[in-house]
């Protein structure tokens, strides 16, 4: 693959060090869908590393971009809260979604994005939930199934033809361990990324064509979440995600509202992360060679390589807080109600506290030492499971195939919350 910087991201590097810097608005979605976004960051670091935006489609907000100051927002849950969303809303698009579900009689979704929008003590009552199926002992109990699911996928690729990566095995294996995490019925669980995707875009990219379709796939999943939850919670309790919150005593009161939120995080959280750090590891595997050669010289480099990939993919680029009082970040005074955004992806590439942040290092002194999961009451609940699942299908992959080429450069997400890859064309050359 051609890893020369292109040209375009040269001019894309003097755009963003000569405008002003009041003109900067690092949440820009066409920088992340062209991969041109890292010098916006780089000079915020360095000029402004608590920057202000007044004006954008996501409206005002902050920028924290230095790895201290987001550890130092992502640890006060008190003074940043997440009750009013995690993302940057992008006002347009909730306003033309408002009216078109009006338009087809239904109400606009508010407040479904589950316990990652609550606050203390809701929070924990809900996260406490559901964490026993993601924990260590679960995850564990879990890998054999993925291990063999894993397996099954790499052994029906294509040798020797180009195929997307994205779709045959990065949705795939994800779809599969959500299907095991939720007892999702296994024959369906393409419906799980599916559902994934209507949720995360909007009309026009990935599958959603308008907003209509949007709704009724989304009326589709919360509907098929209910007879679910009706079917488990007259069963025996058991492990799976699903029977955790019917037989929890405080869960499983829950509102339909509150069920139908939870649903989507724990099937937006455990989908386009883990599919895009996926087809990350492949992508930069493939840009950084030497790195590839140690892996296949060295298998058991495989755990500090999925670390490393999960810090320089940041598969969710930020996470974003509203501030309950007038209060100091850096050298700033963020005021009461202001929009705080943290980006894990300039802080995994934080100079002063990564060596060499922008290259892929598989064998890194402390590869767990990076942001991408958060920090604090939020801290991802599903990172283990995601650590296996990636993991798993490397060391799968290191039995079968030599090497996976990728050809041509990927087509990257509309989005500047989920950093990822819409698709990716690869080969797997047929042994000599
Ligand atoms: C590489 C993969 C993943 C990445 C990079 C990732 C990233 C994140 C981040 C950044 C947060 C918010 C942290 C904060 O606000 O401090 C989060 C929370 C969460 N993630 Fe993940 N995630 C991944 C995989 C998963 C998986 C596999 C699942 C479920 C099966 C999952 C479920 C969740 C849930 C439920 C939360 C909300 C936690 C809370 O609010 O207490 N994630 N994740």
């Amino acid at each position: 693959m051609n890893i020369a910087v292109k040209p375009s991201l040269a001019l894309e590097r003097d755009e963003a060090f000569a405008l002003p810097l009041a003109e900067l608005n690092p949440a820009r979605t066409d920088r992340f869908q062209n991969d041109t976004i890292w010098p916006v960051f780089e000079r915020l670091r360095r000029e402004d590393p608590v920057h202000f935006t007044a004006y954008s489609d996501f409206g005002a907000y902050w920028s924290v971009t230095r790895w201290d100051d987001i550890m130092a927002v992502d640890t006060n849950h008190i003074d940043f809260s997440s009750a009013e969303g995690i993302a940057l809303p992008n006002r347009r698009a909730l306003a033309e979604e408002e009216a078109a579900l009006r338009a087809i009689g239904q109400e606009p979704r508010r407040g479904r994005a589950g316990f990652i929008t609550m606050d203390e003590p809701e929070h924990s009552v809900h996260r406490n939930a559901v964490s026993p199926t993601l924990a260590p002992t679960n995850v564990a109990n879990m890998s054999p199934i993925v291990r063999e699911r894993a397996g099954k996928i790499l052994d029906s690729l294509p040798i020797g033809t180009p195929f997307d990566w994205v779709n045959l095995v990065s949705k795939e294996l994800t779809a599969m361990t959500l299907a095991t995490l939720f007892d999702f019925p296994f024959e369906e669980r393409q419906k799980l990324p599916y559902w994934s995707d209507m949720v995360t875009n909007m009309p026009g990219h990935g599958a959603v064509k308008s907003w209509q379709h949007k709704a009724e796939a989304l009326s589709e999943c919360f509907q098929t979440f209910e007879e679910l939850w009706n079917a488990r919670i007259h069963a025996e309790p058991g492990i799976d995600l699903i029977s955790m919150l019917t037989h929890h005593p405080e869960t499983r009161a829950m509102s339909q509202e509150q069920y139908r939120g939870t649903v989507i995080l724990l099937i937006v959280g455990g989908n386009d992360t883990t599919r895009n750090t996926i087809s990350g590891s492949v992508y930069a595997l493939n840009k950084f060679p030497e790195q590839y050669d140690k892996l296949r010289a060295n298998p058991g480099l495989v755990s500090g390589m999925v670390s490393e990939t999960i810090r320089w993919q940041t598969p969710i680029a930020h996470m974003r807080r509203v501030a309950t009082r007038d209060i100091e970040i850096g050298s700033k005074t963020v005021k009461k109600g202001d929009l705080v955004v943290m980006w894990y992806i300039s802080g995994n590439r934080d100079e002063t506290v990564i060596d060499n942040p922008n290259a892929y290092v598989i064998d890194r002194a402390r590869p767990r030492h990076h942001m991408s999961f958060g920090f604090g009451v939020h801290r991802c609940v599903g990172n283990r499971v995601a650590e296996m699942q990636l993991t798993i299908i490397w060391e799968e992959i290191l039995k079968r195939f030599p090497r996976i080429e990728v050809v041509g450069e990927p087509v990257r997400t509309y989005s500047s919350f989920v950093h990822g890859f819409e698709s990716m064309q690869v080969v797997i050359p047929a042994k000599a």
